[in-house]
């Protein structure tokens, strides 16, 4: 396989009915089993923010620590976690964000980023948009620019991404699932 050579959404497993009727959950397991899969979702995302001066990318618990930590590593810069609270054993700073039921909770280490910061954040997949868009307020509290944002799967229908690029931040996304 060449360069860019794999299609990426076909590697996108699709389960219907979980996690519950009439839900089709679009897993990314399948891609990233895949060698050239797997990298070639990481190389698109840090291409196409190569020139944008990226000092830190964030990854938001569970599955946007796996796309993350390849896009720090093709980009050669650090990689911070936002994880679900509780997790980090350092001073924390927390965002709270709606679930379909309910609120959760994410945190960074207080000083894992700050106002010299230019972080691009990572995700595997955008719905909503209310996780992504509680990372970007929790990242901006330390000062920090948040005006990059990569997802490996975007839903469009669900308008997640234009809740995104309300904040002022680009939203670049490598597939796109019409319908819910
Ligand atoms: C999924 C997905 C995104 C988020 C998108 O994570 O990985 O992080 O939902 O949904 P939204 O745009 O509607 O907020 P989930 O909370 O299921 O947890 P996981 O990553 O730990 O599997
Ligand atoms: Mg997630």
């Amino acid at each position: 396989r060449g360069v860019m050579a794999v299609d990426l959404k076909s590697l996108v497993r699709s389960i219907p009915d979980y996690p519950k009727p009439g839900i089709i959950f679009r897993d990314i397991t399948s891609l990233i089993e895949d060698s050239a899969g797997f990298r070639q979702a990481c190389q698109q995302l840090a291409d196409s923010h190569s020139s944008k001066g990226i000092t830190k990318v964030a990854g938001i618990e569970a599955r946007g620590f796996i796309f993350g930590a390849g896009v720090a590593i093709a980009l050669g810069v650090g990689f911070v976690p936002v994880r679900k609270a509780g997790k980090l054993p350092g001073e924390t700073i927390g965002q709270n964000y709606a679930l379909e039921y309910g609120v959760d909770t994410i945190e960074i280490h207080a000083n894992a980023v700050n106002g010299d910061d230019n972080v691009l954040l990572i995700d595997d997949l955008i719905a909503t948009g209310g996780t992504a868009v509680a990372a970007i307020s929790l990242l901006r509290r330390t000062g920090a620019t948040v005006s990059h944002a990569g997802f490996v799967i975007d839903l469009p229908d669900i308008n997640g991404a234009e809740k995104v690029r309300a904040l002022g931040v680009s939203v670049e996304a490598l597939i796109a699932f019409e319908g819910h």
